[in-house]
């Protein structure tokens, strides 16, 4: 049975292990969403121009520190951009530095500012050779960028036709297949070899496609990998409570000013990071799961990263309360999920 209004729940301190905090103004005003909530984040690096190098990344990680309230603590958890480019040095580099923790991985124009990803896979096999030696782990945005395959089918092609392949050429590499969104990507990890993960949204557990052509086109439900069939994201759910380790949250808030959402060509992302935990708190009571909550959100993560698991706790109250229509994104505005609607849980403060 569901929990009974008024319910809490106390749980570890959760970590983001797959976040967009953009940069400047919008990095501002995100972060203290993210950070409220969060203890750490796995930072994706996929600014414009993207972030190529550690010392880059040591910048950007820099910058984000910088926008944190002072009444806030977290710890950016740094990425670098898989390129043509990337060399083996980079990647010994980024192991030493202490800071950052993966290598991100997107297929050349499979989302936002992907324009820099890898074309061919096979080209750097030599990389993953390097980040299978000093054990840096690879998170892969999963779909094919092939105009020709559908687009609902990307994800399922991609672990068809590269991500099995590897996973099998590097038994060591630890791998993260992330935003996870098909029964299939789900039935992989969890029959992978060690060292194999995945992260899920809480939108992915939420939605099906219906929910992006609700009595027209709802360009905020859009994002990429794009949401899927009823059956999907039962599976994804399934897995999500399941207590398995190897499935864990990564929210994939993906900020865009509103006007490039609600747009003829509009951007893909939803921003969930304004209620991430209560979101994911919602999932897990409507699957009478809650018991399993604090495995996915706070423990799974750190034992693949071999990270601490926090000792700080945070308390979730089931309560229902309004969202706001939008928030304040420098100069712009940011439309969050659920904007207008309400959510089921909140965040005792
Ligand atoms: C992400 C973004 O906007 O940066 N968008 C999204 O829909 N998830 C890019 C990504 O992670 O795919
Ligand atoms: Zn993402």
């Amino acid at each position: 049975m569901p929990a009974a209004a008024g319910a809490t729940i106390t749980i570890l301190k959760p970590d983001d292990w797959h976040l967009h905090l953009r940069d400047g103004a919008a990095l501002a005003a995100v972060l203290p969403h993210t950070a409220e909530r969060f203890a750490r984040a796995i930072v994706m690096p996929n600014l414009k121009p993207p972030v190529t190098t550690v010392a880059e990344a040591e910048a950007y990680r820099g910058r984000i520190i910088a926008a944190l309230p002072p009444h806030l603590t977290f710890e950016p958890l740094m990425t670098i951009y898989l390129t043509g480019s990337t060399t083996p040095d980079e990647i010994r580099r980024a192991r030493q530095s202490g800071f950052v923790h993966a290598v991100k991985l997107y297929p050349a124009g499979a989302t936002t500012n992907s324009e820099a990803g890898v074309g061919a896979l096979a080209s750097i096999y030599p990389i993953l050779e390097a980040m299978q030696e000093v054990d840096l782990p690879l998170l892969v945005h999963g779909e094919v960028t092939d105009a020709r395959v559908d687009v609902f089918d990307r994800e399922r092609v991609f672990l068809e036709t590269e991500l099995t392949a590897i996973v099998a050429k590097f038994p060591a590499l630890r791998v993260v297949f992330e935003h996870i969104t098909t029964r299939e990507a789900a039935d992989f990890v969890e029959s992978a070899r060690p060292g194999v993960a995945a992260t899920i949204t809480a939108h992915h557990l939420l939605m099906n496609r219906n929910d992006m052509f609700t009595g027209g086109i709802r360009p905020h439900h859009y994002c990429l990998p794009v949401l899927k069939r009823e059956q999907h994201r039962q599976r994804l759910v399934e897995a999500a409570t399941s207590g398995n380790a190897r499935f864990f949250v990564g929210t994939d808030s993906a900020p865009h000013a509103k006007h490039t959402k609600e747009n003829a060509c509009g951007c893909a992302g939803m921003y969930t990071a304004f209620a991430a935990t209560e979101l994911y708190a919602e999932v897990f009571d409507a699957a009478d799961a809650l018991d399993k909550l604090q495995g996915f959100m706070s423990e799974f993560g750190p034992r693949f990263y071999g990270l601490p698991v926090n000792t700080a706790k945070v308390m979730l109250k089931k309560e229902r309360i309004a969202v706001p229509a939008d928030f304040a994104f420098g100069d712009e505005r940011i439309v969050p999920l659920r904007a207008g609607e309400n959510l089921e849980w909140q965040l005792v403060r």
